[in-house]
């Protein structure tokens, strides 16, 4: 007589992963637990509902997903706040990336067991994306876990994407090299705080951040990120100046804008460049015209959108080698259920964690 498990594989025409789903007892693929958006409005539209379960195609494979990352642009795009919120992309279920164990296989790529980075473009906008239990996706977009990382880590490795903006802006925009200095705004953040890694990792002479409170500032420093302006006490520019006695930094890669886009740019060294990435402090920028022309100002607006596809894989391998080798050290600020997705995305934007916002997913589903 069969057991439960093997009952279940040989009704199934699928690889099932024996190991991590022993109480396989369906033949259905049934119904999944998701955060789907119905109409773009505020936190309560991040809505659980139960959708079926995807089934993969020929060259993909079913993710069953463990932990799941919060981005802004989560948020903006459920807000309905850019271009890309029209009723065509209605309804969509959220999230840009995540982690998870393989369960079913259609690629010789990866095995059913294998834990897994799972992420693709335009998910959570223009497609469905990570906030479900399971996620059918092609084998091109994952990568393995290092078996050090746990799934929280690993999620908010991904959750902001901050690493990958941070090479790319470094290394297609503002063609750092090594000895030269970089600031990136907002040491709590995702785009501050991974881009200034990357920035060490990448041989900079001198990397510097900000932060709003001295409680942030302080467990920054204690984290060991040395040159963190506390902006209670001083302003972008005058701690610039300080820490680079009067010569200002090469590069800033700036995720805040608002009212600290004319500060960054007062704080350029000459030939400097600041590459503008985000919006988080603010959409409209006040700047004085003489720190452009004066310091001979190059600015860069980023988008995913200039990078073929071929450069941002090979962002992603670098990235992901630096973290084998431990030079990167993905930071977590707060856990929540996926089932909290509307209190969990509003704490990521209006408290400002020192860290990532992961959302785990509970076992509630059978295989
Ligand atoms: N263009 C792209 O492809 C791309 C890629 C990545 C990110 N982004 C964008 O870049 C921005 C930053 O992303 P992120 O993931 O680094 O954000 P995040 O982790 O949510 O951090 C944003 C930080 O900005 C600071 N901030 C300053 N003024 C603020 C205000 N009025 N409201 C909220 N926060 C404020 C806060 O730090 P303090 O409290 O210390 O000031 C906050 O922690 C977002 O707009 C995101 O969508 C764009």
């Amino acid at each position: 007589m069969l057991g439960r498990v093997d009952e279940c594989q040989k009704r199934h025409s699928c690889h099932h992963a024996a190991r991590s789903e022993p109480n396989c007892q369906t033949t259905d693929r049934g119904a999944m637990k998701a955060i789907q958006y119905q109409a773009y409005g505020s936190y309560e539209e991040n809505r659980v509902v139960n959708v079926e379960r995807p089934q993969p195609k020929e060259g993909e494979v079913l993710v069953k997903m463990r932990a799941v990352g919060i981005n802004p642009l989560d948020n903006t795009f459920r807000a309905g706040h850019i271009y890309l919120a029209t009723p065509e992309n209605l309804p969509r279920i959220g999230g840009q990336s995540g982690v998870g164990i393989v369960v079913e296989t259609r690629s010789a790529e990866f095995q059913v067991g294998d834990r897994v980075f799972v992420r693709g473009a335009g998910w959570g906008l223009v497609a469905d994306g990570t906030w479900r239990e399971y996620v059918a996706a092609p084998a091109a977009g994952l990568a393995r876990v290092p078996a050090d990382l746990d799934d929280n880590h690993a999620a908010a490795f991904l959750a902001g994407a901050g690493y990958l903006t941070g090479y790319l802006a470094l290394t297609e925009f503002a063609k750092f090299k090594p000895g030269q200095t970089v600031l990136a705004p907002a040491i709590g953040s995702a785009v501050g705080m991974e881009t200034v890694q990357i920035a060490r990792r990448l041989g900079a002479s001198l990397t510097i951040s900000t932060a709003s409170t001295t409680k942030k500032a302080e467990q920054a420093r204690a984290d060991g990120y040395e040159h963190v302006i506390d902006l209670s006490r001083e302003t972008l520019k005058d701690g610039v100046l300080r820490i680079t006695e009067g010569k200002g930094v090469d590069v800033v890669v700036d995720g805040v804008s608002g009212t600290l886009t004319g500060q960054a740019l007062a704080s350029l060294a000459f030939g400097g460049t600041v590459v503008v990435v985000g919006y988080a402090g603010g959409r409209e920028a006040e700047v004085s015209i003489t720190d452009i022309i004066w310091k001979a100002a190059t600015i860069r607006g980023f988008t995913f959108r200039l990078f073929a596809p071929e450069t941002v894989a090979a962002a992603n391998t670098a990235i992901l080698g630096y973290l084998k080798e431990g030079a990167l050290q993905p930071r977590i600020g707060k856990v929540f259920p996926l089932t909290e997705a509307p209190e969990a995305v509003r704490y990521l934007i209006e408290d400002r964690p020192y860290g990532r916002v992961v959302m785990q997913i509970q076992d509630t589903a059978q295989h």
